[in-house]
């Protein structure tokens, strides 16, 4: 690739949305907490783990997802994963950090959400001291448990409503649409939270569908299959309704075969608000500018005016406030001028 492309990928200014706290869990980190807390693995060491991660779909990776947070007790624990994922995030020049996290995973081994919030908040409390980084915090239910669990999630963490922006709805989509939890977002609505979804990862388009007009989202996460329904392109184009789509991801969990296959250049094309994300790094290759480097390394129709359109598009489609966008949009403008132009 022109070093001048990989240098501005690698540099410019970005906005994070679509990262799982818990999928940034490297291995070595597993090990190091099991240690301290404890908790017995299923797996001898980390290159015993690293060596399970090869899925073969979205469930296949749940699995090994979800026996990894199991390490997971204390706010300190939950304090040293965000601000090692911070510090990454920094390092790949973001600015703003848009992070779900899962606290029935977590509730459900009996750690308080309380535990949970606070070293999550700590952590971005700290980034932002260190590195000037801001980051918010979105609360997922996990939608293969019922709407009943979630209601129950979003009563025990409204004590800590302060931490955290909005909701998400992500784990195992098929068998489980968006219209399951349209109460709970609806109350989620009410409470002036900020609504997003996972949909059209391995969904069909009418979950997106269903995200926007029962959930009411204001983002879509994945969003990927939205290319098999031109009406729903249409619409979403129209709406300007962000995606946060995930290369790296979409590869190892077979949504698309190869980087080569993916289909963000005619996202772009068609005019959506794509975004490019990380999705779960340490279990998918890489951290959010390893996504742009080898998503744009594979597909060489992607040259500077998509690197700038996808931090733009990131920007845009933060919940941040106004003033902040402008200025990440002076520095992406410096950011270019200093590599590019
Ligand atoms: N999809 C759904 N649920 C998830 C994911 C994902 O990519 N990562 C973590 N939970
Ligand atoms: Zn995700």
């Amino acid at each position: 690739m022109d070093a001048r492309l990989e240098a501005l990928l690698r540099q410019m200014p970005k906005a994070e949305l679509h990262l799982h706290i818990e999928g940034s869990l490297e291995p070595e980190m597993i090990f190091r907490l099991a240690e301290r807390n404890h908790v017995r693995l299923a797996y001898p060491g980390v290159e015993a783990l690293r060596a399970a991660y090869a899925f073969t779909d979205l469930q296949s990776f749940l699995d090994i997802y979800y026996a990894g947070a199991s390490v997971l007790l204390k706010a300190e624990d939950f304090f040293d994963m965000a601000f090692a994922y911070c510090e990454r995030a920094a390092a790949d020049h973001v600015v703003h950090a848009e992070i779900f996290f899962d606290p029935q995973t977590h509730t459900a081994r009996g750690v308080p959400i309380g535990a949970v919030i606070e070293g999550l908040e700590h952590a971005g409390r700290r980034a932002h001291a260190e590195f000037g980084l801001t980051t918010r915090l979105i609360l997922c239910f996990l939608r293969h448990l019922s709407e009943e669990d979630a209601f129950a999630t979003l009563e025990a963490a409204l004590p800590h409503r302060k931490h955290f922006i909005g909701v998400g709805l992500d784990s195992s989509e098929r068998g489980h649409p968006p219209e399951k939890f349209a109460r709970v977002f609806a109350r989620c609505r009410e409470l002036g939270l900020h609504v997003v979804a996972h949909a059209g990862e391995e969904g069909p388009p009418a979950y997106i569908w269903n995200a926007l007009d029962v959930l009411k989202v204001q983002r879509i996460d994945h969003g990927v299959r939205s290319l098999d329904d031109p009406a729903l392109v249409r619409r979403l184009a129209a709406e300007r309704m962000p995606l946060t789509v995930c290369p790296l991801s979409n590869v190892k969990l077979r949504v698309f075969e190869t980087l080569a296959e993916h289909n963000l250049p005619a996202l772009l094309d068609a005019g959506l608000c794509a975004t490019v994300n990380s999705d779960d790094p340490a279990y998918f290759g890489g951290y959010v500018n390893e996504n742009f480097v080898r998503t744009f390394a594979a597909l060489p129709q992607l040259g500077v005016a998509h690197a700038l359109t996808l931090a733009r598009n990131s920007f845009e489609a933060s919940f941040a406030p106004a003033a902040d966008k402008d200025r990440w949009e002076r520095q992406l403008d410096e950011v270019f001028r200093r590599i590019v132009a």
